[in-house]
């Protein structure tokens, strides 16, 4: 396993879209380990591939509860509630920045695990936004797009 290199905000690969995974091959597996690695060095609650400079529909995400650690290859949203919540998030390609972004509170999310499977994860709470936060940047969205930064003296 390795450390990848987290990019940060002003690298254009943060700003492109992902392409969807077509082969679940030994790379893939690799990323998925070391993505999981830097999530955890860093440590974050989630990391998608194009902030470790890959441009695949891969994101790791893991927010301390029942679930551990949640690995989706071409992760897509299929159903969202419609409560929302206002929440602060930070971004792992945005250090030391926090922001209140509404998001939906529940999601349901689809996509494949490390050996191809289906997987549907229902998930609310911090969950489903760590979710919609690393599934936005296979999209190039970033929180600055969507959130109201706040004063540092007022950060969590
Ligand atoms: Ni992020």
């Amino acid at each position: 396993m390795a450390l990848l290199k987290i990019r940060k905000v002003g690298d254009p690969v943060l700003r492109s879209k992902a392409k969807e995974v077509v082969k679940l091959n030994a790379q893939v597996i690799d990323l998925l380990d070391n993505m999981a690695e830097t999530m955890y060095k860093a440590p974050g609650a989630g990391l998608a591939a194009p902030q470790v400079g890959v441009l695949q529909r891969i994101i790791v995400v893991d927010v301390n509860d029942e679930n551990g650690l949640i690995e989706l290859i071409n992760p897509e949203i299929i159903r969202t509630s419609e409560e929302q919540t206002v929440l602060e998030e930070g971004c792992l390609s945005i250090p030391g920045a926090a922001y209140n972004v509404i998001r939906a509170r529940q999601v349901k999310v689809k996509g494949l695990d490390r050996k191809g499977r289906e997987i549907i994860i229902e998930a609310e709470g911090y969950l489903a936004r760590a979710l919609q936060h690393e599934i936005d940047h296979l999209d190039g969205v970033l929180l600055i797009d969507k959130g109201i930064k706040i004063p540092e003296s007022n950060q969590l």
